[in-house]
């Protein structure tokens, strides 16, 4: 058993909505996101997650639930399992029989841990890139090469890891780590022969990846040269995630209310800060997550994203500015000639021709438009023919009339082509979409409908109106302390008996269990009794409720009267179906006897 106030503590830890992301993309529409379902597949998104309630449903399968019941199915995970691998993911010790805070899983080194580890392990490496001795030519490659400062290499903390099996291994032995420590934390590798730990970070320049509470999470090393690979990164620890963090967000939060500037490398980030762009950041190798798009929206409002001017650079620029789009943010695009990253721009002409390009940095509509205008010869009929149906497009996929109108009117200039007929076509195809998406709702709303057998509670059709009572009770019961209250005191009059189907039984039972507990009533425990389907529906009973605004006590009062009522009828029902065929047989056996009966 896994005591409640850890599963609680874990919860609270895991927003929903960071967890959800790394698995699917969500965009925000209102106070809640949507994305498409991961459990059925489906064109238009009908799975929505509810940072509010720390909930998720999803309109069109009906999988619903909290952040466990997420994790449960997403992972194949019974309860205890995803309340072990939120654990892991947030860095929390599960204590085991009450033992104290002592290591959950064996082997399992804690976050604190890791950071402690690669705090000692940044201090070793600057130690070493500030040793002449050791450190010479690394200082020089930053210095003289990468023309940073002094006090650029300190803020960044930068350091230099030698060429050398054994000199961080035994510094940190020193200082009481295990081998298997050093190996979890991606600090040392083991050697396949003797299985021991050995320096994993060898004749590199040291780039410490701090989080925004200072803490130093992983590290990434530069060779000097050309030789492979560039870079070395940690892999994943319990205390770094690389689709979660950002390179330099420790310093770029504090200066990201107007902008950020996304890049590609480490040294484009500090080259940038030098140069005093203290908002810029990258993402850590590789191309940027669900979760990092989220990140950039909690900061800022707009991201400008500055690229490598190369071809791949540019495809990645494309997958940017979806994943920051699809965040609600005002994406960017910086274009650059005449150097091949942002680094190198401004070594060769300067911080101020820099924020020039930031100014005149393009939205993804004009980026993007530039791209297909440049496919095609729109000098020739045919190529604005191509090019003007590309557009139109392209246009039919912004929701606001206004970007629409603004974007159809730049197109029209371009091609030479009048808004009117423009226009005509975008509206073409924003109808052809709405259709598109009505017509699957409606399918789903079908399936809904003839219902498919309901597994999950089977007795519902056999009364509807009483199991519909059940479930606006049950969904006012999760959602209200004070209903489950007046319950507990009897104010309002209700057992397991009166509920109808063997599900709605179940439930009421189940919450006014946790209710009864000293440490009183918390939803995460609810799915130690229920399958992910199961939480599903209760999800769903919630959200229905939560779609009214009326849920006031006399609502719940009412309800819970139809309930009662509509089950007495159907025990009624009941009772005079077994009463009238009583009767029935009786009226039969009486035909009979009176047959048998000899004339009189
Ligand atoms: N990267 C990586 N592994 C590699 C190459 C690159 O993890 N083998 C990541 C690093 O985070 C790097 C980023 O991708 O910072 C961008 O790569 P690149 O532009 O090649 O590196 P820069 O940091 O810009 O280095 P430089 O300008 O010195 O070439
Ligand atoms: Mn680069």
């Amino acid at each position: 058993m896994i005591p409640r106030e850890v599963i609680e503590d874990i919860v609270a830890r895991s927003e929903i909505e960071q967890v959800i992301g790394s698995y699917v993309t969500l965009k925000r529409a209102g106070s809640n996101l949507n994305g498409l379902c991961p459990f059925h597949s489906e064109k238009s998104p009908s799975f929505t997650v509810f940072p509010n309630t720390q909930s998720f449903y999803c309109f069109g399968c009906s999988a619903g639930g909290d952040v466990i019941t997420f994790i449960e199915r997403a992972e194949h995970l019974d309860y205890i399992g995803a309340v072990e691998f939120l654990a892991a993911r947030a860095g929390i010790d599960i204590p085991q029989d009450g033992k104290g805070s002592g290591p959950g899983r064996k082997n399992e080194l804690t976050r604190r841990r890791v950071c402690e580890m690669n705090l000692a392990a940044a201090k070793f490496f600057r130690q070493c890139l500030f040793d002449p001795a050791i450190g010479g030519e690394a200082m020089r490659y930053l210095s003289e090469q990468r023309r940073l400062s002094g006090a650029t290499i300190k803020h960044f903390g930068l350091g230099y890891a030698p060429a050398t099996f054994g000199m961080l291994t035994d510094y940190m032995h020193k200082l009481g780590y295990t081998d298997e420590e050093l190996i979890t934390a991606f600090l040392c590798g083991k050697s396949q022969k003797t299985g021991r730990a050995y320096d994993y970070f060898r004749n590199r320049v040291m780039f410490p990846i701090i989080d925004t509470s200072g803490n130093i999470i992983a590290f990434g090393g530069r060779v000097m040269d050309d030789s492979k690979p560039k870079y070395l990164n940690s892999s994943d620890t319990p205390a770094f995630k690389k689709s979660r963090n950002l390179f330099a967000l420790n310093y770029a939060r504090n200066h990201c209310e107007e902008f950020m500037i996304l890049c590609e490398g480490y040294m484009d980030v500090i080259a940038l800060h030098a140069a005093g762009f203290e908002n810029a950041v990258a993402t850590l190798g590789t191309a940027i997550t669900a979760e990092q798009a989220r990140i950039f929206a909690k900061y800022t409002k707009k991201v400008i994203i500055s690229y490598d001017s190369d071809e791949a650079g540019q495809r990645a620029a494309n997958r940017a500015m979806q994943q920051l789009g699809e965040v609600g943010i005002d994406v960017r695009v910086l274009q650059m000639n005449g150097a091949k990253d942002p680094d190198e721009y401004i070594k060769l002409y300067g911080a101020d021709k820099f924020r020039r390009l930031l100014s005149v940095s393009r939205t993804g509509f004009a980026y993007k438009s530039e791209q297909i205008l440049a496919k095609y010869d729109i000098e020739t009929p045919e190529g604005r023919i191509a090019a003007s149906g590309e557009c139109c497009q392209l246009i039919s996929e912004y929701n606001s009339g206004v970007e629409r109108e603004v974007y159809i009117g730049q197109i029209s200039q371009r091609l030479n082509l009048s808004t009117d007929v423009l226009k005509g076509r975008v509206d073409q195809l924003l109808r052809k979409r709405i259709k598109e998406s009505r017509e699957a709702q409606s399918r789903r709303a079908q399936a809904d409908i003839r219902g498919v057998g309901d597994r999950i509670n089977p007795d519902t059709i056999k009364n509807v109106q009483a199991s519909s009572a059940e479930s606006v009770v049950l969904g006012l019961l999760m959602i209200f302390d004070e209903y489950r209250s007046s319950v507990l005191s009897g104010e309002v009059a209700l057992c397991e008996d009166d509920f109808f189907t063997a599900f709605g039984k179940r439930a009421f039972t189940a919450i006014m269990e946790l209710q009864k507990a000293p440490t009183g009533y918390a939803h995460a425990l609810l799915g130690q009794n229920f399958s992910p389907e199961e939480m599903g529906r209760l999800q769903q009973m919630e959200q229905q409720r939560r779609a009214l605004s009326r849920n006031g006590p006399e609502v719940f009062r009412q309800s819970a009267a139809a309930l009662k009522d509509a089950k007495a009828r159907s025990d009624g029902r009941a009772s005079e179906d077994v009463l009238s065929s009583i009767a029935d047989i009786l009226a039969r056996k009486a035909v009979k006897n009176s047959k048998n009966t000899p004339a009189q």
